[in-house]
Formats: structure tokens, C-alpha cells, sequence
């Protein structure tokens, strides 16, 4: 990989020194009825800013009034008391609350900690160490900083043990849905709004809520660009691609496919994408079906898991099409995969692995061999979470 093709110019913004930048679109992508909410979202960048199809854009969010408000009641205090930021800058509570700290999906360290203020805490010395993981891990799924505060009352007597118990607030990492040159000064991402009710609350994401709920147009988000050198276009240029883009997977594909239209590139384009129903859930449909019409995305295969009885994942679309994606790899196609890390990307890689045994009349074993050619070569890409 030249440097060329993997350097970017993210300017001088970082995770902790990000670019403020405004939102100028946010719009569903997910039809009314979808049991989904997922976005496009648009974000202005600096000149100097620059990214690569395969990078991710970070996100840093901040807490909604709402949750501050219920952790600052709980806790008894005002949100004007004086804190300490893990700068050791003088802040607000509420600042801290809203801006730097954790309060939401809750962190076994957060129970850890408050055992450690609390020594004669019976309900949280049962969860504290190391063989009582399990326990607390149990404890935390589904709950919040509130809940805690909540379960275990009385235990932070002092706003800056806040710092201590909470962890930081963390950016979230966004696979870029767009090329630059099609869309000089602007970053755009795909993003799944996170909500769900657990314990007796109504619960979001940190910055998918953010994005879903408080991100309308104008509104200024800070940001910084994350290059991502392991998941690259192939070189040259004339070279197939086959991509593997589920859900939210599809947001880097998309980057690619534009990147590609606009520079001419004749190398094959053949995407696989699947959601739940196809009438509510067909992220960027009217491009992808026209890249399609005009030849340019050489195959559109689709896989709507809940339109029929029985469910069809984008791997059975894999399997229908073996013979012709090995032959594809015959030709020296760059694969593909973006999206679930958990089952998705291994149910893939084994459709992968039978394409090739059946392909190349050979074992499993000699498939396996194969793949790892194919990784040397960084033929083999993921990028999945
Ligand atoms: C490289 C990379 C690229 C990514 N690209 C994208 C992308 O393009 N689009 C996209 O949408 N996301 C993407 N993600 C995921 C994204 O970074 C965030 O993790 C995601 O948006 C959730 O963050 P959040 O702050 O909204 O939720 P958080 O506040 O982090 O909450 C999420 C957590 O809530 C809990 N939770 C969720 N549902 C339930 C439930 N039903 N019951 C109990 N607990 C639950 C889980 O612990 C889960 O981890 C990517 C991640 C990485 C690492
Ligand atoms: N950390 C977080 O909180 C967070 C937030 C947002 C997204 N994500 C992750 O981002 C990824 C994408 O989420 P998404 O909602 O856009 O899409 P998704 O959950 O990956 O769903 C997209 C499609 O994939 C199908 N699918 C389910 N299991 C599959 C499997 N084993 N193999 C192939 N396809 C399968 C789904 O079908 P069915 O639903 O009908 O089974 C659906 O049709 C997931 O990993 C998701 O967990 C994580």
C-alpha cells in the first residue's frame, strides 16, 4: 500500500482536541414501521481535513439534560458545586455530568469503585473482585450510573468522587459513508440510533442518541477523523471488490462506491447488503439501485432476513452465488466486510471458506489455506464492531 493511499490529513483536530462541526444533514434512512431508526448524518469539516473511503469519523457526545438532571437529584446535589476535570480544570458539576463522565451504560469499574467508597456495603462487597465478576457484570448489564446511584444511596458524599467512580466520556467511532471527492467538505455516516427499555427505563445510546435526538441542523458537534489503513480500495484500480455490508455495514461500501464512480476506476463493484424488510429497511436504495442500472455496481444481491418465513442473511446470498464469487477471486477480488462483529462477520467467513472448497473442488483445509493467501495479500478486509 503506497503512502499515498493510506495517508490522511485529519488537520489538527484529535479525540481531544476535536473540530467543531455543524450538522447539515440528519435524516432518516429507515422508513416509518421499521423496528430500526437509522440516520444519515452530515457533518461540514476545515479545509485541510481529509479522509479516505475505509476511515471512521469520532464523535465526541455529551450526556442529555434529562439524565444529568435525574444523576445530579439522586445524588442530592445542585449541579453548581465546583469539580476538578481530569485536567484538573475547574468545572461545574453539571459540566462534568453532561460533558465529561459516563453516566450511562454502566462499567464494572463504576461498581468496583463504589465498593471501595462503601466497605460496609453488603450489597456491594458481594460484587466486588475478582470472584464476584460475574455477579457485577450481571449487575451492570442493562443499568446506568442512576441505577446504581439509586440501588445504593448515600455512598458519594462528595461531587469529585464522581471522577473516581464514573469513567471518562468516550468518543464513538463512525465508519465514513462518503467520499470526498463526491462530497468536497463534508464527512457522512450512517448511524443506528441505540434505544431500548431495561429496569423499568426508558434507555439510549450515548451518541447515537445524541445524533437521534439532539444533532438538528445547525447544530454544532465536536469531531475528529480517524484513519483506518487496514480497510483500503485496492491499489490497482481495475481490480473487482466484492463487499459484504449488513445494516450500518453498508456505510463504508457506499464510501467506496462513490470514491470509485468518481474516479473513473473500471475494476468490478458487487455488493451484498441485508436488513429486516426491504418496503422499510433499504439503507441508500435509490443509489445503490441506480449505481446498479447503469452497470456501474456490476451486482446488487440483497438479503431481507423478516420479508419471508424463513430468515435469509446476506451469507445464504453467498452461497447461491459461490461459484461465481470464487470466480471473481480466480480474477483477484478484494472481500469485504463491514458490520456485526459478533455473528455476522464469522457466519460470512464461513460462507467465504465453503465459496472457496466448492469453488477450487478442494477441502475446507485447502480453503483455509486460501483465505490466508488472500489476508497476506490484504485481499481479506473487516472492519466490523
Ligand atoms: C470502527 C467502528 C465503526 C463503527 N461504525 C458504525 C457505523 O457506521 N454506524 C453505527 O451505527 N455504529 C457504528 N459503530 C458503533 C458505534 O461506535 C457505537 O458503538 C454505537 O453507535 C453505540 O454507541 P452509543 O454511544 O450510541 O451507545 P452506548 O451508550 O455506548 O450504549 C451501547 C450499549 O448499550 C447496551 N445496550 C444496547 N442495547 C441494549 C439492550 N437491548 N439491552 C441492554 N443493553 C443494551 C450495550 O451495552 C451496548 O454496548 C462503529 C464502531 C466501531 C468501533
Ligand atoms: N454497540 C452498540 O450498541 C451498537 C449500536 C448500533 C449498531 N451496533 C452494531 O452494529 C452492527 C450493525 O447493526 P444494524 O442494526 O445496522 O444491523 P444488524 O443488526 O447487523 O442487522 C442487519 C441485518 O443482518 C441480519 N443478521 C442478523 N444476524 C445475522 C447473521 N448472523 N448473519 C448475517 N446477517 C445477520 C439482521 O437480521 P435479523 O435482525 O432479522 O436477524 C438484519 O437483516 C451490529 O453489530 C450492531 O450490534 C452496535
Amino acid at each position: 500500500m503506497s503512502e499515498t493511499a493510506t495517508a490522511v490529513h485529519a488537520g489538527k483536530y484529535t479525540r481531544n482536541n476535536p473540530f467543531l462541526s455543524e450538522v447539515t444533514v440528519n435524516e432518516l434512512l429507515t422508513a416509518p414501521g421499521s423496528e430500526k431508526e437509522t440516520r444519515h448524518l452530515e457533518l461540514t469539516l476545515e479545509e485541510g481535513m481529509e479522509y479516505l473511503p475505509g476511515d471512521a469519523v469520532g464523535i465526541l457526545p455529551t450526556n442529555r439534560a434529562q439524565a444529568v438532571y435525574e444523576v445530579l437529584t439522586a445524588l442530592g446535589f445542585t449541579g453548581d458545586e465546583r469539580v476538578l476535570d481530569h485536567y484538573k480544570v475547574e468545572i461545574s458539576l453539571e459540566e462534568a455530568v453532561r460533558t465529561r463522565l459516563q453516566i450511562g451504560k454502566l462499567a464494572r469499574g463504576a461498581v468496583t469503585q463504589m465498593a471501595k467508597l462503601a466497605p460496609g456495603n453488603v450489597g456491594l462487597q458481594a460484587m466486588f473482585g475478582p470472584d464476584n465478576k460475574a455477579r457485577a457484570e450481571e449487575y451492570c448489564y442493562g443499568r446506568e450510573l442512576i441505577d446504581l446511584v439509586h440501588d445504593f444511596p448515600g455512598v458519594i458524599t462528595d461531587p469529585q468522587q464522581l471522577f473516581q467512580v464514573v469513567a471518562r466520556l468516550t468518543p464513538r467511532m463512525y465508519s465514513i459513508a462518503s467520499s470526498q471527492m463526491a462530497h468536497p467538505g463534508v464527512v457522512q455516516t450512517t448511524v443506528r440510533v441505540v434505544r431500548y427499555d431495561s429496569h423499568g427505563r426508558e434507555r439510549q445510546g450515548l451518541a447515537s442518541g445524541h445524533i437521534g435526538e439532539r444533532a438538528p441542523l445547525g447544530e454544532k458537534i465536536p469531531v475528529f477523523l480517524h484513519a483506518n489503513g487496514n480497510f483500503r480500495l485496492p491499489e490497482d484500480t481495475t481490480l473487482p471488490v466484492i463487499m459484504i455490508g449488513p445494516g450500518t455495514g453498508i456505510a463504508p461500501f457506499r464510501a467506496f462506491l462513490e470514491e470509485r464512480q468518481a474516479k473513473g476506476e473500471t475494476g468490478k463493484n458487487w455488493l451484498f447488503f441485508g436488513e429486516q424488510r426491504r418496503s422499510l429497511d433499504f439503507l441508500y436504495q435509490e443509489q445503490l439501485e441506480g449505481m446498479h442500472k447503469s452497470g456501474f455496481l456490476t451486482h446488487l444481491d440483497t438479503a431481507f432476513s423478516r420479508d419471508q418465513a424463513r430468515k435469509i442473511y446476506v451469507q445464504d446470498r453467498m452461497q447461491e452465488r459461490a461459484a461465481q464469487i470464487y470466480a471473481w477471486l480466480e480474477e483477484g477480488a478484494y472481500f469485504y466486510v463491514c458490520g456485526d462483529a459478533t455473528r455476522m462477520a464469522k457466519d460470512v467467513e464461513l460462507a467465504l471458506l465453503d465459496a472457496i472448497a466448492k469453488g477450487s473442488q478442494g477441502t475446507l483445509d485447502h480453503a483455509a489455506e486460501y483465505l490466508d493467501g488472500m489476508k497476506k495479500q490484504k485481499r481479506y478486509q473487516r472492519d466490523v464492531y
